[in-house]
């Protein structure tokens, strides 16, 4: 597997472009099941969550040509309606075929996902909402298997926002007869981005981006074309980068309306963010100010961004405390973070971030996207050289993390297979 070295100290000066946003163009892929004909998706990163997505596309029978950023998936009205264990196993989110394949086929087989290193993440309330549009679904070894042979529109009320749940339902009812109501439904801007894809579709989601929303279902739906939004995690990501290394970056494509609490969490910080038309500049001119973050779904503070902001904590000058309430796991940053240097206190989903700390270079790894992103981040700061093992993690959510960081003054490589 490859590491990533950092020899930190650097400051950032330069421009970064933003990709499009990986958790809006899963589901947006697994969509183009709902339809015949060739649909065409722009602006896609060269990730390997897509390079999955576009495995178990092929393997449904799609015929999908890509070549990022540009994404065509041929849909035919053959399919096997079934995604296996060992493609879902790589990536939860294949969970979100189920929804599109019993809504056209009439019937779906797909690998229960497990638990994963942030969390055990059920699946019940995908499930529930399915039932309660008619689907019957049992469980057998390891698999869901569902059928219905037309899905009727209803109302469902989920016990917790959940995103890719409130997706796979959207999908489903946009093929169900009549009326789907989605209450307490999941108002990240990734679902604002597939309501816009099913309405050009042909179906009429309304509501996306509030708690409720409703979804007129259609017999049929049309292909699509469609560029996808900028990614808020990765801009967020590169803003913290920029913030905690110091200098003066632009962040271009930056999708500043759908970052208030990650922008606010940062000035709150101290680094200063100016709106230069479609892009954002990043500059820290003061030293670092603690914080007392609570991760919450959206419009809250993400937590996709918590390990990242975790690391410019330890450089602020105080205590800063930490909670994250999304994921029971997802503080594994935290003990590779204190092998740098950090003075961090976690306890159940609590962590109390002391600083300044002077953080050291040394090898480090992740099991996790963002807590690998974090660690990058950690070594641009810290003295001497940090290496970043298994970064088949960072490769799943970020493209070529080394080679924008890189561009824009960090010391920064990819080293080929370390076996770490
Ligand atoms: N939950 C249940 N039952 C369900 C579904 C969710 O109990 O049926 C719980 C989860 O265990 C969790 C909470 O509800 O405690 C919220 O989870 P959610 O379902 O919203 O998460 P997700 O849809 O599996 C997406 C993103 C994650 C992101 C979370 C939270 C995609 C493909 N993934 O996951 O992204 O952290 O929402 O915002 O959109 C990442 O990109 O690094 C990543 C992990």
């Amino acid at each position: 597997m490859d590491a990533i070295r950092i020899r930190g100290g650097k400051k950032l000066s330069g421009t970064i472009h933003v990709s499009g946003a990986k958790n809006a163009a899963l589901p947006i892929l697994c969509a183009t099941l709902l339809s015949d004909g060739e649909s065409l998706l722009r602006n896609v990163p060269a990730l390997r969550d897509i390079e999955t997505t576009s495995a178990l596309l092929r393997f449904l029978g799609r015929s999908v040509s890509s070549s990022p950023p540009t994404v065509k998936v041929d849909a035919g009205s053959q399919v096997r309606p079934e995604a296996p264990y060992e493609l879902v196993k790589q990536m939860r989110a294949s969970v979100m075929v189920l929804g599109p394949l019993l809504a056209r086929f009439g019937r779906a087989k797909v690998s229960l996902p497990g638990g994963c290193q942030i969390g055990s993440r059920p699946v019940d309330q995908h499930l529930k909402g399915l039932e309660k549009l008619g689907a019957t679904i049992k469980l057998e070894r390891g698999y869901i298997i569902a059928s219905a042979p037309r899905l009727r529109g209803d109302e469902v009320v989920f016990d917790m926002p959940t995103v890719t749940g409130t997706e796979n339902l959207m999908m489903a009812a946009a093929l169900a007869k009549g009326r789907t109501r989605l209450v307490n439904a999941a108002r990240e801007p990734e679902i604002e981005e597939l309501a816009r894809v099913l309405n050009k579709m042909g179906a009429s989601v309304t509501g996306a981006g509030t708690d409720v929303m409703e979804i007129e279902g259609r017999d049929e739906l049309a292909p699509f074309d469609h560029a996808i939004v900028a990614d808020r995690i990765e801009a967020g990501t590169y803003m913290v980068a920029a913030a905690a290394a110091g200098g003066d970056v632009l962040l271009e494509n930056a999708p500043l309306e759908d970052m208030e609490s990650t922008c606010a969490a940062l000035k709150t910080m101290g680094v200063e963010i100016g709106r230069e038309g479609t892009a954002a500049r990043i500059r820290r001119t003061g030293p670092i100010k603690p914080i007392r973050l609570t991760t919450e779904p959206h419009p809250g503070f993400p937590t996709d961004m918590q390990a990242q902001l975790m690391v410019l904590a330890t450089l602020a000058e105080g205590t800063s405390t930490i909670k994250e309430t999304i994921f029971e796991n997802r503080f594994m940053h935290v003990p590779e973070l204190a092998r740098m240097g950090a003075d961090i206190e976690a306890e159940g989903n609590h962590a109390i971030v002391r600083g300044p700390s002077r953080l050291q270079g040394a090898q480090v790894m992740a099991t996790d996207l963002r807590a690998s992103a974090s660690l990058v981040i950690a070594g641009l700061v810290a003295e001497g050289e940090t290496e970043v093992l298994r970064v088949y993690h960072l490769d799943r959510g970020y493209e070529h993390m080394e080679r924008k960081l890189a561009a824009v003054g960090a010391d920064t490589e990819r080293i080929k297979g370390t076996g770490g």
